[in-house]
């Protein structure tokens, strides 16, 4: 069933819930697409697929501040409610939770966390102390507030989506998590909110990363160093691209793989252009 009026905008987790509770009565399915807001085209594509997996279409735009490790970040993360609210009309979405951060967190930030462990310190972890913890924590208590039979996480954010899933089997949450493709700009860079802040260099250096995952996509036959080798080499010379990680890891695990590994396994990497940290990554076939 895709709503053809604007959505139902709810702020409170009492509201939200009664609103689900009404729906799930009346034998509806429920998907979710949690968000930051800032909404784009990747974003929208989740809808898509939650449209065909279930009746209602909630999505929350909230922009959770215990998963960012610098105030600035959080300062500067691009508040767009007024046309995310008209995108999500026109995608057919029927409810919209914007709660605020004391509606989230009535008590300041949570007692109870949910911890990522080993993996959540690591690629993205490392760089962003508690980032994980504070995502999984917002993730179990939207779950929570929702109850949604699937929600729908991007793959664009693989080490995020490993460790949704970790948790959802870890804790038995009763949810359908479904991985949506990233969205790509006609040059191969994968879409983001934070793309925005890009000028217009660095716009054409971000090109470069998607290369590298191509390469590295292109030379995976050949095994695990030539793979890093030909993804290190698409970048050199990018002199307005500084990488943080280029890592190959085992999609079963999010660890780095050995040089032994052969089958299944995701290159992921990270890197700033000035102030703007893009991240990206590609599953590969190492032979
Ligand atoms: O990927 C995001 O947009 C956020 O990390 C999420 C899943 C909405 C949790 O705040």
């Amino acid at each position: 069933m895709r709503a053809t009026q604007k959505p139902v905008v709810i702020e409170t987790v009492r509201g939200m819930c009664e609103a689900l509770a009404a729906e799930r009565a009346a034998g509806r399915t429920i998907a979710l697409t949690p968000t930051l807001g800032a909404l784009h085209d990747g974003h929208l594509s989740h809808l898509d697929r939650a449209a065909e997996l279930a009746d209602v279409m909630v999505v929350s735009i909230f922009v959770n501040p215990t998963q960012f490790s610098d105030a600035a970040d959080l300062d500067k993360y691009p508040r767009t409610l007024e046309a995310d609210l008209l995108a999500l009309g026109a995608a057919g979405v029927h409810y919209v939770f914007v709660p605020t951060v004391e509606e989230m967190y009535p008590d300041g930030p949570t007692q109870t966390v949910v911890t990522a462990g080993r993996v959540g310190t690591l690629f993205e972890g490392a760089s962003r102390h508690g980032h994980f913890d504070g995502v999984l924590t917002v993730v179990a208590k939207l779950l929570d507030i929702i109850t949604p039979n699937v929600a729908t996480f991007g793959q664009k954010d693989a080490q995020q989506l490993f460790l949704v899933r970790r948790m959802v089997r870890d804790l038995n949450l009763p949810v359908r998590i479904e991985a949506i493709e990233t969205v790509r700009e006609a040059d191969g860079l994968a879409l983001s909110s934070r793309n925005r802040f890009l000028d217009t260099n660095q716009r054409r250096a971000a090109r470069s990363l998607s290369i590298a995952l191509e390469a590295a996509s292109s030379s995976a036959e050949r095994g695990l160093d030539a793979t890093l080798a030909a993804a290190q080499g698409a970048l050199m010379g990018e002199s307005l691209v500084q990488l943080d990680y280029l890592k190959i890891v085992h999609p079963q695990t999010f660890m780095p793989v050995d040089d032994g590994h052969h089958g299944p396994a995701i290159v992921i990497l990270a890197a700033m252009l000035g102030t703007t940290r893009l991240i990206d990554n590609e599953p590969i076939y190492l032979g």
